[in-house]
């Protein structure tokens, strides 16, 4: 229990930080009687959302867990009630508009915080861009490893280049699985009877934003707990492409060779 515990005191310090926020923004725009900005420029929507779990799940200009900001102000900005009905869905949690994955409810942010976090959101512009994802697909460098003679593909790299050396992202990985996930998963992602072999369900096609859907929203009644507000997504990318390596027995157990 003692990571659980960890974990809760990281959220209790990271809600005090956006209560003192609050507090500074209100004095600040009590004298100064300027715009919704912070004296750095930054509106204080966007700081309520990097002090609560937002962007675990939620980028500006593409799809993560949950969809683009950007996104959602196209599809709401302007309309009438968009505001109130935004601030319900992150309040209460939603699920059903983008996709079948949901958004927890956010009980601890004030309706100030809402309003402000929901402001922020709908004043981004509309992303026009072309999706992302296709060419990021398309463009992915493959990364080639031969194993007991047959040949792994990846899309991320395991080792530094003509070393037997793991990435600075694969040892990250391998510190925040054998820090955080290894109770349950099994040490070195090894499995346990309390979870999932991960190395199985990397091999089985899970991919790494799936991973990350799964550790951002949990499964709190089957005992996986929800990350989102503790990781970001780029950490769990790491967590991943340390399990992907061990699955494909590219790295073994113990600590990697760094
Ligand atoms: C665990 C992941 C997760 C977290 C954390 C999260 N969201 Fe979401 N969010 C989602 C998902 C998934 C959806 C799509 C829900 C749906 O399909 O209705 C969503 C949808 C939304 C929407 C659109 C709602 C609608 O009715 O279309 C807004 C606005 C939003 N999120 C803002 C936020 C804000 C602000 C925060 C932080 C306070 C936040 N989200 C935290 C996953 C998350
Ligand atoms: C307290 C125990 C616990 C911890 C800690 C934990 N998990 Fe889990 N995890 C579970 C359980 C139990 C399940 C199975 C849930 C289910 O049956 O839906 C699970 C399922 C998963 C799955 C889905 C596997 C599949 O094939 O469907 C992923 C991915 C996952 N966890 C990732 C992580 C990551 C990444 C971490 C560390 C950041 C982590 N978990 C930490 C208990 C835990």
């Amino acid at each position: 229990m003692g990571q659980l515990h960890a974990r809760r005191t990281v959220r209790r310090v990271r809600r005090v930080a956006v209560f003192g926020a609050a507090v500074v923004f209100a004095i600040g725009s009590a004298v100064a009687a300027t715009t919704a900005s912070t004296p750095a420029g930054q509106p204080a929507g966007q700081k309520v959302a990097e002090g609560s779990d937002c962007l675990s799940c939620h980028a500006v200009d593409h799809k993560v867990v949950g969809p683009s900001l950007a996104a959602v102000a196209g599809r709401f900005a302007g309309k009438p009630g968009a505001q109130s009905l935004l601030m319900n869905a992150v309040k209460n949690g939603h699920v059903g508009t983008w996709g079948q994955i949901p958004m927890p409810p956010h009980p601890q942010l004030s309706p100030k915080q809402l309003q402000q976090v929901v402001a922020w959101v709908l004043s981004l512009a509309p992303s026009s861009k072309a999706p992302a994802a296709g060419a990021a697909a398309t463009t992915a460098k493959l990364y080639h490893y031969v194993v007991n003679g047959k040949t792994v593909s990846l899309n991320f790299q395991v080792f530094q280049p003509g070393t037997h050396k793991v990435s600075a992202d694969v040892f990250r990985g391998f510190e925040l699985f054998n820090s955080y996930c290894f109770r349950c998963h099994g040490t070195d992602a090894t499995g346990s009877e309390y979870a999932p072999d991960l190395r199985k369900s990397v091999l089985n096609g899970m991919s790494a934003a799936r991973m990350t859907d799964i550790a951002m929203v949990g499964a709190k009644a089957k005992g996986m707990p929800s990350w989102a507000g503790f990781f970001e997504p780029p950490q769990i990318r790491k967590i991943y492409d340390y399990v992907a390596a061990r699955a494909y027995k590219l790295v073994g157990q113990g600590t990697p060779q760094q």
